[in-house]
């Protein structure tokens, strides 16, 4: 696990990695039909690359090209067709499926465009969930989802429901939701692609913020060029492999046209 209280500088490039994964494939069987056999879709080719502790990482890359899929690989949420993710040098997929899933729930937080909070519980028991679903004490779950609401700056409104949240606030509480079990690494997609500019930047900086105080590690899919420019290290996703882009290749050249303004 990732200390807090030894927690490596941003991108030390002599920490040993946090996640590695090799040759990477993914593809999918499309459905056939009368005239033509079922085709494959080849999404990632070949995919390596290195996450160490704490690193905060982007991924860019066109509409299409492969992120989502390769975020929820990297997350254990799907399987590869091909390769292996390792964790600390621990091949995740070969564990069984129960101890994938507590693995996940425990090393592993997500955030997504859209909150994904359930409607009816408040932001105080959205954030709650992982704790309880890894078993801990109801009193406990809830000193820790009380913790990480106070670290995203929404103590204030936890006993808000969703629909009685902005925007924003309510991201906020999906990024406590996905930090309640101290994981080691946050898979982001697109987090802030629902978001107005004004709010955007301010959860841009909270990760930053975030990164910096609990030494989680960030995977941020992102069209949003501020953002990209946050974080210490840009990867582009094309042609179904990653490549690092070198320092004098701006992120923005590589997202899709319509995005490459800042919005989303
Ligand atoms: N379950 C599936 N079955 C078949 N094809 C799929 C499936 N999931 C994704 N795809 C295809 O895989 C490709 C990559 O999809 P993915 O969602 O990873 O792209 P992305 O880079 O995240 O795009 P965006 O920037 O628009 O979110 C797309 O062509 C998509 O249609
Ligand atoms: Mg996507």
């Amino acid at each position: 696990m990732v200390s807090t209280t030894a927690t490596p500088p941003r991108g030390d490039a002599s920490a040993a990695p946090l996640l590695e994964c090799v040759d990477l494939r993914k593809s999918y069987v499309l459905p056939g039909s009368k005239r033509h056999a079922p085709g494959t879709l080849s999404v990632l080719n070949g995919v390596n690359l290195t996450i160490r502790p704490a690193e905060m990482v982007s991924i860019v890359g066109q509409s299409g090209v492969g992120k989502s899929t390769l975020l929820q690989i990297l997350g254990t949420l799907d399987r590869p067709t091909n390769g292996k993710v390792l964790y600390e040098g621990e091949d995740v997929f070969a564990l069984p499926g129960a101890r994938l899933a507590a693995f996940r729930n425990a090393r592993v937080g997500f955030v997504f465009q859209f909150h994904h909070l359930l409607a009816e519980f408040s932001a105080l028991e959205n954030a709650m969930l992982p704790a309880l679903i890894a078993g801990k004490p109801p009193r406990q779950a809830e000193e820790m989802a009380a913790h990480y609401l106070e670290e995203v700056g929404l103590a204030a409104r936890a006993k808000h429901k969703p629909g009685e949240l902005s925007g924003g606030e309510a991201q906020r509480v999906a990024i406590a939701r996905a930090l309640v079990m101290k994981p080691d690494i946050v898979f982001a997609d697109e987090p802030t692609g629902n978001l107005d500019t004004k709010t955007s930047d301010e959860i841009h900086h909270l990760l930053v913020d975030l990164n910096g105080r609990l030494g989680t590690a960030f995977v941020v899919v992102t069209h949003n060029v501020r953002l990209a420019w946050l974080l210490d290290r840009h990867l582009l996703l094309e042609d179904g492999v990653v490549r690092d882009l070198a320092d004098d290749e701006a992120p923005e050249q590589f997202l899709p046209k319509k995005d490459a303004r800042g919005h989303g």
